[in-house]
């Protein structure tokens, strides 16, 4: 994408809602969820709802940029995704990746840093180096932190960090009693990423 083809942050020409500044979250979760039964209730295969989802993700970014949002994750591929058909599975991949490449300009121009937030088994290499590169493009970026959860699953992250943390324990370089909060999360995928605060399911589910 050229610097001519950016979009201005109001291109959907739709403003948000005004918010007391004090109850702004500081990280919001988004599930992008709903998105094959977006498709099917209009007729449409399920990687269309997949497919409009990009704009409605543009969308997002935007309006939490205009609100003052500083941390917004976004679901993009968890690893409970691997158990999808391996057609849409290899659709994901490719998307993941293309929507990458074709947005990667755009969210710089915004001020978005893009970090990812995941682990590399199985995940495909042209995807981690869509990923990496969208990292390094934008690491000078400020005014928002979109941590694009590629292959990321919670529980994922916890067991690995225990993993991490029990070897450690039993090479003798920890002391049990010292393990604290503070010090585990140190060993988790993206320690420096903050609590969420509103988590939200994009297909209305709670
Ligand atoms: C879940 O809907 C949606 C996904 C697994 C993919 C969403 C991905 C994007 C919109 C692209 C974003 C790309 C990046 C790099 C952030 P679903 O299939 O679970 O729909 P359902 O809940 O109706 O079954």
């Amino acid at each position: 994408m050229s610097s001519a083809t950016l979009l201005p942050i109001d291109w959907t020409g739709e403003k948000p809602p005004k918010f007391d500044p004090s109850r702004v979250p500081n990280h919001v979760g988004l599930v992008m969820d709903g998105n094959g039964r977006w498709a099917n209730l209009r007729g449409l295969p399920r990687v269309e709802g997949h497919i409009a989802g990009e704009d409605a993700l543009l969308d997002v970014v935007a309006g939490a940029l205009q609100i003052g949002i500083p941390n917004l994750s976004v679901f993009a591929f968890s690893t409970e995704n691997w158990n999808r058909s391996a057609e849409e599975v290899r659709f994901l991949m490719g998307f993941n990746r293309q929507v990458l490449r074709r947005r990667r300009d755009q969210l710089k121009s915004w001020g978005v840093k893009i970090l990812w937030a995941g682990r590399e088994p199985r995940l495909w290499k042209s995807v981690i180096n869509e990923l990496q590169q969208a990292e390094r493009l934008t690491s000078r970026n400020h005014k928002m932190n979109l941590y694009m959860c590629v292959n990321y699953g919670g529980r994922a992250e916890i067991v690995e960090a225990v993993r991490k943390v029990a070897r450690q324990v039993a090479d003798g370089s920890i002391d049990p009693h010292r393990i604290t909060e503070k010090s585990f999360a140190k060993n988790l995928n993206s320690p420096s990423m903050p609590s969420v605060d509103l988590f939200i399911r994009t297909s209305g589910e709670k």
